[in-house]
């Protein structure tokens, strides 16, 4: 981890497939931290700032195959671009911390991986637009299958890559793990197939780790 996180605040990135459970376990964790009396920025994306949310839209409705994966890699990281610098870098710099909802790591995986390998423009273009990770990443891994039949069940409007099926479920499952090897230094690993209370439990005990609060 990060020597000077505590100066500068906490960037606490959370990913995994689609109905993974991420979204409750964020803002358990927020709920969490404030308890203990941090200061904390709960966001997510793509989003997270006006313009952000505006390419949201863009990327998340309509026909699956309105976008091109290279144009999609452009589309996410000019809403991270924004989210980063009207949301994300100003909150740090206060000394809060900032959990997201993802972050690039997604765009590694969905755009890197989903339609052929395009991982390398992904990180090239995130080492000249981005070029920052987040200090600690939580990753809930999941059975794809169950993390599906949760994905499908919410109909909501954003279902462009609920789409994918179980295959390439599989596949960014394998993916997403493989990153974590990759990126051991900042992945925590979370068994998101437990109940929800041990799920929240087991992020919380590396969470306070990183802020240094367990012992
Ligand atoms: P999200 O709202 O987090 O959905 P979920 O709750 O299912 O995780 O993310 C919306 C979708 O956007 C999700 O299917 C993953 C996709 N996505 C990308 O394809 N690339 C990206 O860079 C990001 C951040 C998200």
């Amino acid at each position: 981890m990060n020597e000077n996180v505590t100066q500068r605040g906490l960037f606490i990135s959370f990913e995994g497939i689609d109905g993974s459970g991420k979204s409750t376990q964020v803002t358990r964790l927020a709920q969490h931290l404030r308890a203990s009396g941090h200061d904390v920025v709960l966001t997510r994306e793509p989003g997270g700032s006006a313009g952000a949310e505006e390419i949201r839209a863009l990327v998340l409705q309509g026909d699956p195959d309105r976008w091109s994966a290279e144009t999609e890699i452009l589309l996410f990281t000019a809403a991270r671009r924004d989210h980063l610098e009207r949301l994300i870098r100003p909150a740090l710099a206060e000394g809060k911390i900032v959990i997201c909802d993802r972050f690039a790591d997604s765009t590694r995986m969905y755009q890197g991986l989903s339609r052929g390998d395009l991982r390398a423009d992904v990180d090239q273009l995130h080492d000249l637009m981005i070029g920052v990770e987040p200090d600690l990443t939580i990753l809930i891994d999941m059975d794809p299958a169950e993390g599906l039949k949760r994905a499908k069940g919410r109909q909501g409007t954003e279902e462009r890559f609920e789409d994918f099926g179980a295959s390439l479920q599989e596949a960014m499952r394998a993916g997403f793990l493989a990153l974590s090897k990759e990126f051991s230094d900042r992945f925590r690993v979370i068994d998101g197939s437990q109940n929800m209370d041990k799920v929240a439990a087991d992020i919380y005990a590396v969470t306070d780790k990183a802020l240094g609060e367990n012992n």
